[in-house]
């Protein structure tokens, strides 16, 4: 009888657990290719979580240190320099939202502004990041069949409109 109470609350707190936790919606991956002479490689999965999203993976081939990263708003790679990328991601949403760059997590910010990842001593960058203002999906917020661009240099996450990040090291499209 004390055993089955007691499975009895275990089961009502792992109920509770799933229901308060956010629940994991629409996922996207974006391959990168190296670009502008670069040796970059990498895999990005893009996942909804609630009403953030979660961008992990990794990514090697470039110096030590931090270097910026972006959704910029078209999903093209096919240049060389990753220009057919045009500029950062901006969804203007929600309304007034600002057009003015800045880091991940600031209140005027491109849609597409993630700030930095950071390369270690073997090059390879871990990425693990939340984000809001963004959805995994084609509505006015979303990014999927846009793409995420590394580059050479660190974002300084307030130079307009660039972030001041240097030439495109990598770009991949982010698709389902
Ligand atoms: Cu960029
Ligand atoms: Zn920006």
């Amino acid at each position: 009888m004390k055993i089955a109470f007691t499975l009895a609350c275990c089961a009502l707190l792992l109920a509770a657990c799933a229901t308060t936790s956010e629940q994991q919606g629409a996922s996207a991956v974006a391959k990168l290719s190296a670009k502008s002479g670069s040796q970059v490689r990498g895999e990005i999965k893009l996942t909804q979580v609630g009403s953030r999203v979660r961008i992990a993976g990794e990514v090697t081939g470039l110096a030590p240190g931090e270097k910026g990263l972006h959704i910029h708003e078209r999903g093209d790679c096919s240049a060389a320099d990753a220009a057919s990328a045009g500029g950062h991601f901006d969804s203007h949403e929600p309304k007034n939202w600002s057009t003015r760059h800045g880091g991940p997590h600031a209140a005027d910010r491109h849609s597409g502004d993630l700030g930095n990842i950071v390369f270690d001593q073997n090059g390879k960058a871990v990425v693990n990041m939340m984000v809001g203002g963004i959805a995994v999906d084609q509505g006015p917020i979303g990014i999927i069949g846009r793409a995420l661009v590394v580059h050479f240099l660190a974002d300084d996450l307030k130079t307009d409109p660039t972030g001041d990040a240097g030439a495109r090291a990598a770009c991949g499209v982010i698709e389902r």
